[in-house]
């Protein structure tokens, strides 16, 4: 399986910088539930061109672009900091915050993360797994399934040109950008998957 997430300018945080081609992401600060769906809905306004266009929300799934069924969407936040994404294919986003005081869980993790994870000094091991999950969420959520499916079951392969999910034979490679607002990183990863039967 090969991913149509095109190389250069992927992330933007402000919509004036987006060239007009999909796959995108803007990233962002958001306050609360009700300003995270407020500059999600603007921004999937702003990519389908229509100022009336409306996301569903359902608990557990991804959200849904009205009358808009060619374009898909996807959204994380963490910490007050958000990403939205838009691409013309199935695709997933996620955040995650380094946190280098934070216990790492590693009973979630695929048994190859884990000894990939132990291998990292202790400065790379936050960023390593925050890149890890990020990357499994964007997947899990581009599948549609989310953690409902056992994120053990998908191995995320570190490497220099950017991480990879394996996942049975599949392979998918993913978009990882690291942001920073003030003190705090956050990486933002974006999955993309072929058109069903493409
Ligand atoms: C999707 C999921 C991984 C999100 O995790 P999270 O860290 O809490 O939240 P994030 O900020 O990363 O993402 C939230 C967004 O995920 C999206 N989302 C939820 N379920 C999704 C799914 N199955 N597929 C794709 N996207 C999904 C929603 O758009 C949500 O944003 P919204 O509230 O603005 O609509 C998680 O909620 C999940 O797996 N849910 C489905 C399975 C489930 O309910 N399992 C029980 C608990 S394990």
């Amino acid at each position: 399986m090969s991913s149509p997430t095109r190389a250069g300018l992927v992330c933007v945080d402000d919509l004036s910088r987006w060239d007009g081609r999909l796959p995108v992401a803007l990233v962002g600060t958001v306050v609360g539930v009700e300003g995270r769906r407020r500059a999600f809905r603007d921004f999937a306004r702003r990519i389908s061109g229509d100022p009336a266009a409306t996301i569903r929300h359902e608990d557990g799934r991804a959200p849904v672009l009205l009358d808009h069924a060619h374009l898909l969407l996807s959204s994380a936040s963490r910490d007050g900091f958000a990403a939205f994404a838009a691409a013309e294919t199935p695709v997933g986003i996620d955040v995650e915050r380094v946190d280098p005081a934070g216990d790492i869980p590693l009973g979630v993790l695929h048994p190859a993360e884990r000894d990939a994870l132990a291998l990292a000094d202790e400065g790379g091991r936050a960023v390593a797994f925050a890149v890890i999950w990020a990357c499994k969420e964007a997947y899990l959520k581009a599948l549609g399934t989310g953690l409902a499916r056992d994120p053990a079951t998908v191995r995320v392969a570190l490497a220099p040109a950017g991480p990879t999910i394996h996942d049975g034979t599949i392979r998918v490679p993913i978009h990882v950008e690291e942001h920073r607002r003030g003190e705090t990183a956050f990486v933002v990863a974006l999955a993309t998957l072929p058109l069903p039967g493409a």
